[in-house]
């Protein structure tokens, strides 16, 4: 039996061996023949050896046998049950919930859903090494690109979504053919198809210094040459410009040059000369763009890559055009570790988005591993959830300080998740759920290497 003082939480007690378990969903009947459905948060054992528990109301059923979130009223008792497919079908329609991202772990024939139009808040997906993180993301990615009209940069540094414009032979034909619409875009450091390239000019100005290990106070004159490099620049073919540098009368001028070439900056791959820069591209809003960020050959080339286009969608901002900023393993570009100067001006650009991004359709989708490995601030912004395996009791009771809307009893299970297991929980999804994600429609990228074995 339930009772609800406040239509918006309940209580239960159950005297037989009703299996119902935290993470549940319930259906709660009160003798008038009024219906609602909950969400049970958690549950335990009392001393009288009943199972005593706590949950969520999240709509009542009305008389055309449609679920309402906003009817919930309190109740002096109601008799609880198991909800049925039917009801979990309620729950999806009653909240507009379409991606189809897996099945119910509690209930394997039940698909479970996502809500797209939640995506504009930022999400945190979470889990140790081999937990399923980059698959899921892919599952996630496709039905986006199904079902909505959100375009997505993914930003990519193990080569994982560099075949997300291929189907698998054994997907669904009407899956296969909802992608086969979509613009993919796939930028790759070298091969046959796009680039993925960057402007120098275009960099904020403490970028490039930055690049050029330039202070503006310890190399006053090579920095300000810098500075006034842009009107030089736009004129002049580079290896003409870098010609005129050193043959000019200005120490200043020779010293800068000396400078690039001995960093050998201009051999990098990721300059766009005659090409498109990856900004040019993510800016007529493909349906999805991948940058691929492995491969490159210097260390800052990929950093170069993914600050170019953060930092033109904030300065674009204001022209408030949606886009969903997929970063997978998202602490090499926001862990409070990195120190670099480069490494900095991404984290700094990251947390500005996580902070303001939001109002102006900035919204990001963060992958990582432990929680520890993202700013603090960046992480306390975000909306939803996504918990994948994940072992250490420590960052556990992390996530469960940083994100109160997801029920501990659901957190706690995590270390038993199997491969492709997932909590979600916040406002993306109907109510907090453990899923098995389902099988991809597009090929994975970057396999796992096997353990070769003695024929
Ligand atoms: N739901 C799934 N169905 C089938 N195979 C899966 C599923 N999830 C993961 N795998 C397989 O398990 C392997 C590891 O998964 P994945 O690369 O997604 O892990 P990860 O959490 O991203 O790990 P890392 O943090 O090391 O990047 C991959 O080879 C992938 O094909
Ligand atoms: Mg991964």
């Amino acid at each position: 039996m339930a009772r609800s003082l406040d239509g918006r939480s309940f209580t239960f007690t159950l005297a037989d061996a009703t299996p119902i378990v935290a993470g549940e969903l319930v259906s709660l009947s009160d003798p008038e023949g009024h219906r609602a459905l909950g969400f049970v948060e958690q549950t335990a054992p009392d001393a009288q050896g009943s199972i005593v528990g706590s949950g969520r109301l999240l709509g009542v059923v009305d008389a055309d046998d449609r679920l309402i979130s906003r009817g919930t009223r309190p109740f002096a008792e109601a008799l609880v049950t198991e909800a049925t497919a039917d009801d979990i079908d309620r729950l999806y329609s009653a909240s507009r919930a379409s991606l189809e991202i897996g099945t119910l772990v509690g209930a394997p024939a039940v698909a479970a859903k996502l809500l797209p139009h939640r995506f504009n808040r930022h999400t945190f997906w979470c889990g140790q090494s081999g937990s399923g993180k980059t698959y899921a993301l892919g599952v996630l990615i496709e039905q986006l690109l199904s079902h909505t009209d959100l375009p997505i940069v993914i930003f990519d540094p193990n080569s994982d979504f560099v075949k997300l414009d291929q189907t698998v032979p054994s997907a669904d034909p009407a899956e296969v053919q909802r992608l086969a619409s979509r613009e993919i875009r796939v930028l790759r450091p070298d091969g046959d198809g796009e680039h993925l390239r960057a402007r120098f000019l275009s960099l904020p100005l403490r970028v490039r210094a930055a690049l050029l290990r330039l202070d503006p106070l310890l190399d006053r004159d090579e920095y300000n040459t810098l500075m006034h490099l842009d009107s030089r620049l736009q004129v002049e073919d580079t290896a003409e410009f870098m010609r005129s540098l050193i043959a000019s009368t200005s120490p200043a001028d020779r010293a800068l040059a000396l400078r690039i070439e001995n960093l050998g900056i201009l051999n990098w791959q990721v300059w766009a000369r005659d090409e498109k820069a990856a900004t040019e591209i993510v800016v007529e809003r493909p349906n999805a763009t991948v940058l691929d960020l492995g491969g490159f050959e210097a260390a800052e080339e990929p950093l170069i890559a993914a600050l170019s286009v953060l930092d033109d969608l904030w300065a674009r901002r204001e022209e408030r055009r949606p886009v969903l900023i997929v970063i997978d393993e998202a602490h090499n570009l926001c862990s409070p570790e990195l120190t670099s100067p480069l490494q900095v001006a991404i984290r700094e650009l990251i947390t500005q988005i996580a902070a303001e991004g939001r109002k102006f359709g900035l919204w990001l989708l963060l992958s990582t591993q432990r929680p520890s490995k993202i700013h603090p601030s960046i992480i306390s912004q975000c909306d939803n959830l996504a918990l994948m395996k994940m072992s250490s009791p420590l960052d556990l009771a992390e996530l469960g300080s940083v994100f109160g809307y997801a029920p501990e009893a659901l957190l706690a299970q995590s270390p038993n998740f199997r491969q492709g297991e997932a909590l979600f929980a916040g406002g993306f999804s109907p109510a907090p759920a453990i899923v098995q994600v389902r099988d991809r429609i597009t090929v994975e990228g970057g396999i796992d290497v096997p353990v070769p074995l003695r024929s």
